[in-house]
């Protein structure tokens, strides 16, 4: 049971604010994704399965329906793609290749080294600064392919400089 009692605790609250248990789903997802690392682990929902008297498939069907839940582990940082309309129009497309390439994720994946998960996101609200991307949540804008070097080199080298002042 992936659910520690203080989870369990909060969604016996939880559900008494809705008509039917079931309805406390969404939120409680939340929560786990919060609290267990992230992301949703099967087991993790299964555990929500059972707490709220749902088959596993229906759980399943919610967790994936939505790009807010994660069901794979996330890298140390993550790069969000907006690919709405404005910043499609300014190549968005581009953009998210070259981060795609650059850090060996796949879009909705992480890459192999753990470093980076890329997501492919709606508006941000950044339109009129478009394309723009969303690291670890701080935006960078009016984005060309060099911009996109000169992020990722800035993560990069802040990593080095971490492992450096590691003693
Ligand atoms: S369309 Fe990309 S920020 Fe609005």
């Amino acid at each position: 049971m992936a659910l520690s009692a203080r989870l369990k605790a909060e969604f016996d609250e939880l559900v008494t604010h809705y008509p039917e248990r079931r309805a406390g789903l969404i939120p409680a997802l939340h929560r786990c994704q919060e609290e267990l690392g992230g992301w949703l682990s099967p087991q993790t929902l299964e555990d929500c399965a059972q707490f709220f008297g749902l088959d596993p498939v229906e759980v399943y069907g919610v967790a994936t329906f939505y790009p807010m839940f994660r069901m794979t582990p996330p890298g140390q940082h993550t790069i969000s793609v907006c690919h709405n309309i404005s910043c499609a129009l300014r190549g968005a497309e581009e953009v998210l290749a070259h981060v795609c390439r650059r850090t060996g994720a796949k879009p909705g994946g992480t890459s192999p080294d753990g470093q980076f998960s890329v997501l492919r996101v709606e508006c941000q609200g950044a339109c009129a600064n478009a394309p723009m991307l969303d690291l670890d949540g701080t935006y960078h804008e009016d984005l060309d392919l060099a911009k996109v070097d000169q992020v990722l080199d800035l993560v990069a080298q802040s990593a080095r400089a971490k492992q450096g002042a590691t003693p």
